[in-house]
């Protein structure tokens, strides 16, 4: 009894959550994000809509021939074949050296260090397809309006 009220309480501890937008906005500031490689705050919170609508815990599978070839992961729907470790991704990368899980919690830090490590490597944030159809070159202002940053 005593293991499962601790299990229970570690569950909610570590889980998913689907973060408001100025609450986002106010989070990725703090994890330093807001200019960071040229990109102001309102493209990361409308990258991060686009890709996952703020559900921390988002997971979507890349297929190719009816077979998974990647998973993306949390918040910014970070790649497995690249970016962290799935243990069923082959020829995986993970250089940002982190585990794909780790990503899918409300806990940010981590999201954000390789969220960095994506846009300089990736040379932008193009590396987003969210970002990229929805986000470069409009007015992207809505997102971080009237939020208290
Ligand atoms: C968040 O993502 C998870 C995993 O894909 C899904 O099960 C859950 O329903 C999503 N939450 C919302 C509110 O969309």
């Amino acid at each position: 009894m005593k293991i499962l009220v601790v299990l229970s309480l570690l569950l909610v501890a570590t889980s998913a959550k689907i973060f408001e937008r100025c609450e986002l906005a106010r989070t990725l500031k703090g994890f330093g994000l807001d200019g960071y490689h040229g990109y102001s705050l309102a493209n990361w919170v409308c990258m991060a809509f686009f890709e996952s609508s703020y559900n921390t815990s988002a997971i979507n599978h890349n297929m190719k021939d009816k077979k998974i070839v990647s998973t993306d992961y949390g918040i910014f729907q970070i790649n497995s074949k690249w970016w962290c470790n799935d243990r069923k991704t082959t020829h995986c990368h993970n250089i940002c050296g982190t585990r794909c899980t780790n990503l899918l919690n409300d806990y940010l830090n981590d999201d954000c260090r390789c969220a960095k490590i994506i846009v300089t490597k990736s040379r932008g944030m193009k590396a987003w397809v969210g970002w990229k159809n929805n986000c470069k070159g409009k007015n992207i202002n809505r997102f971080v309006h009237g939020c208290q940053l």
